[in-house]
C-alpha cells in the first residue's frame, strides 16, 4: 500500500484531488466510486474549483456512490442522494444520467443491489474508487462481523456506526438502522484504490488497516490484499499529534 502522510486536513484533500484530477485527463470517460461523509468534503470542494476553471471536465464520467442508507427518500436531506448531488454533483458539468446511486426508496432492495452489480459491470468497472474510513474501520457500509459480504448488499449498521452518523440527524433515534452498500468484493475489483483518513478518531482504525493484516474485525484490513491502493492520512489520523 503507498502511504501518503499529510500534516492536515486540506493536504489531504488537495492530495486525493490531485490524483482524481489526474484519472480524469488520463481516461476522461473513466469511472469513479464515490463516498459520502465529512472526509471528501474538501476533496470534492477542490475538484468543483477545478471544474469551474476549466482545469477538469466530467461530461464524459460515470460515478457510482459506494452507499444509501435504507430505507430513505431522495428528497431526505440526510439521504445520500441529497448529500451527493448538494456537495459535489450539481456544481460540476456531470451528465445526471451518469450518476448512479443506490435507491433508498427501492421495493425491492435485492433487487436493487443485483441491478446495481449489474450497472457497474456493464459500465467496464471502476477505474478509480475514493474510499472514508469508518472508525471501526468499515469502508462503504461494510461493517465489522464474522463474515463480510462480497457483493453490493443491504446491511444493519451497528450502533458505532449509528452513533458517528448521529451528527447529521436531529437525533440518534432518526439514524436510519439499516443501508446499502458496495461489498467487499465490488470495492476490490476497483483497478485503483484511494482511501483518505483524517483526525485522531481514525487513529486506531488506520493503525490495523497499516498493520498488514488483514481481519474481517476492520474491514478496510482488506484493502493490504489489493495491488493498487494509496492510503492519504493526516498526522492525527497517523496517530502523530
Ligand atoms: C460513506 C461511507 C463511509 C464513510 C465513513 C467515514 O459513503 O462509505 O464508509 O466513508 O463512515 O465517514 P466520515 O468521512 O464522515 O468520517
Amino acid at each position: 500500500m503507498n502511504l501518503i502522510k499529510c500534516n492536515n486536513y486540506d493536504e489531504m484533500s488537495a492530495q486525493a484531488a490531485k490524483i482524481i484530477a489526474a484519472q480524469l485527463m488520463k481516461k476522461p470517460n473513466c469511472v469513479l466510486g464515490l463516498p459520502t461523509g465529512s472526509t471528501p468534503l474538501g476533496v470534492y470542494g477542490i475538484l468543483v474549483q477545478m471544474n469551474k476553471n476549466d482545469k477538469i471536465d466530467f461530461t464524459k464520467v460515470k460515478t457510482f456512490n459506494l452507499d444509501e442508507y435504507y430505507p430513505i427518500s431522495k428528497k431526505n436531506t440526510q439521504s445520500y442522494h441529497f448529500f451527493m448531488h448538494d456537495n459535489f454533483f450539481n456544481h460540476i458539468n456531470i451528465d445526471e444520467q451518469n450518476v448512479n446511486i443506490l435507491n433508498g426508496e427501492a421495493e425491492n432492495p435485492q433487487i436493487e443491489c443485483e441491478l446495481y452489480e449489474e450497472k457497474i459491470k456493464n459500465s467496464g468497472g471502476i477505474d478509480l474508487q475514493l474510499l472514508g474510513i469508518g472508525q471501526n474501520g468499515h469502508i462503504g457500509f461494510n461493517e465489522p462481523g464474522k463474515a463480510l459480504k462480497s457483493k453490493t448488499h443491504l446491511i444493519e449498521l451497528t450502533q458505532n456506526t449509528i452513533n458517528a452518523n448521529s451528527r447529521f440527524f436531529e437525533k440518534t433515534e432518526d439514524v436510519p438502522k439499516k443501508s446499502l452498500t458496495m461489498g467487499i468484493g465490488t470495492i476490490m475489483k476497483a483497478k485503483e484504490i484511494v482511501i483518505i483518513a483524517s483526525g485522531r478518531e481514525k487513529a486506531n482504525a488506520v493503525y490495523e488497516l497499516l498493520s498488514g493484516e488483514i481481519t474481517t474485525a476492520n474491514p478496510s484490513t482488506i484493502l493490504n490484499a489489493h495491488n493498487n491502493v494509496t492510503l492519504i492520512a493526516d498526522a492525527a489520523a497517523l496517530g502523530e499529534n
